[in-house]
């Protein structure tokens, strides 16, 4: 099997050095990467160590090596173009079209899927021009990750740090999957598209140390957010207690009670064109929450416990929805019991909750918390059901998304 032939595209910004470990990944899983800095990337990691991770000669013009690498043939032969950082000039030269060094060459001549991952500082990523250089870049197919907030250089904080290295890998990986496996509807097909994902498992409080929750690790959920944004999705994901890195390019909005979860899933669904509730939110919490330390009692008792029932988020997205035509999928994890098998109650299950698409796991043979596989039958309400077999959590997100994807209203 021929190896994937990747090229990395560095720009001049501190954030190149993080771009090594990006290289480093590549290279560990196989990947044929050759390394693209511009002349100011150099300023920042030097030609050395491009060349000794990557294994390859580096240049940064059209002039170098020119008898055995035609500018325009690193372009013309890669799989993907991923740059990382970005720069706000790197972008403005590739929305214009110029082409006065390799990188630049190579943008115009690659026929691939082409990923940026931009870093700068937050007056610059908000600036008009570029603003307008990105959606250029968008519409012109280019994935486009929204940088991530945080730390930037010096004591700034904002948005416009690069994600990390791992996550911009993971991204890479799936489009390159995707591309490899000629996707009928596109790689980007949800470019344009704004998505909601819940994740994770909610905590209701009982006191200050204590809580009532549930082991939901949040990896499918965080799969389904990684995977949109990879189809070029603008996502948000509300994420209940997980402590998982953040998906490249996604906004993450962190809850922690069911209540809160409401909020946040609700507020960021206006006008979305799909809501995903891949969280287990508690279906109920205490009546009385203790704002000091519950004691053990003298006499051996135990506290007893009241509870009372949260909102059923995904119901009340089914019956008000966010946008006319948003599709909402819920999740269910059934073991079938005496009323019927585990597909007679997901289907009673998807017509209570009134959604699109119920995506059900048999929990029967053992919990899929936590692991890093999973089964499913996709339920719709069109009465079709799409059986996917075990796979990584990744591949179910797709198939999610592909049964989305078909029935969003036309953009
Ligand atoms: N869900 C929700 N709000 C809740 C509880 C669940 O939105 N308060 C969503 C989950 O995110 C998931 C689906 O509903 O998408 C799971 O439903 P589940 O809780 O299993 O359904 P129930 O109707 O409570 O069924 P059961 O009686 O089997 O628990």
């Amino acid at each position: 099997m021929t190896r994937p032939r990747v090229v990395l595209g560095v720009s001049g910004g501190i954030a190149a050095y993080k771009a090594c470990e990006l290289l480093r990944r590549f290279t560990e899983s196989g990947h044929d990467v050759t390394v693209v800095p511009t002349a100011a990337a150099l300023e920042f990691v030097g030609a050395p160590t491009w060349a000794a991770l990557s294994g390859k000669p580096v240049s940064t013009d059209v002039w170098s090596s020119v008898h055995e690498v035609p500018h325009v043939r690193i372009g013309q032969s890669a799989d993907l173009v991923v740059v990382a950082p970005a720069t706000a000039d790197l972008m403005a030269k590739a929305a214009h079209g110029l082409a006065d060094d390799l990188l630049t060459n190579t943008l115009l001549t690659a026929r691939c899927p082409v990923v940026m991952a931009p870093a700068m500082h937050t007056e610059m990523w908000e600036h008009a021009a570029t603003a307008a250089n990105v959606a250029t870049l968008r519409s012109r197919g280019v994935l486009v990750v929204e940088p991530a907030e945080g730390r930037l250089t010096g004591a700034d904080t904002g948005k416009g740090r690069l994600p990390e290295p791992e996550e911009i890998f993971e991204l890479c990986r799936d489009v390159l999957e995707r591309a490899a496996t000629g996707s009928t509807t596109g790689v980007l097909d949800l470019a344009g598209r704004r998505v909601v994902v819940s994740a994770g498992g909610t905590r209701e409080k009982l006191d200050p140390v204590r809580f009532l929750g549930n082991r939901s690790s949040g990896r499918q959920g965080y799969a389904l957010a990684r995977a949109a944004a990879a189809r070029g999705a603008e996502v948000t994901l509300v994420a209940a207690n997980v402590t998982l890195p953040d998906p490249a390019g996604v906004k993450v909005v962190r809850v922690e009670s069911t209540a809160e979860l409401r909020d946040a899933v609700l507020t960021a669904s206006a006008g979305a064109d799909a809501v995903v509730m891949a969280a287990a939110p508690a279906d109920f919490r205490p009546v009385h929450r203790s704002d000091t330390k519950i004691k053990k009692a003298e006499d051996g008792s135990a506290p007893a416990i009241t509870l009372e029932q949260n909102p059923d988020i995904l119901k009340e997205l089914a019956s008000h929805r966010p946008a006319p035509g948003t599709v909402v999928v819920g999740f269910a994890a059934e073991t079938g019991d005496d009323n019927g098998s585990v597909l007679d109650l997901a289907r009673a299950k998807l017509a209570r909750k009134g959604c699109d698409l119920l995506v059900v796991n048999d929990v029967s043979g053992g919990a899929v918390f936590g692991a890093d596989d999973n089964e499913a039958v996709i339920l719709a309400a069109d009465g079709t059901a799409v059986d996917v077999p075990r796979g990584s959590k990744g591949a179910l997100a797709h198939v999610i998304w592909d049964q989305v994807t078909t029935r969003l209203p036309s953009a």
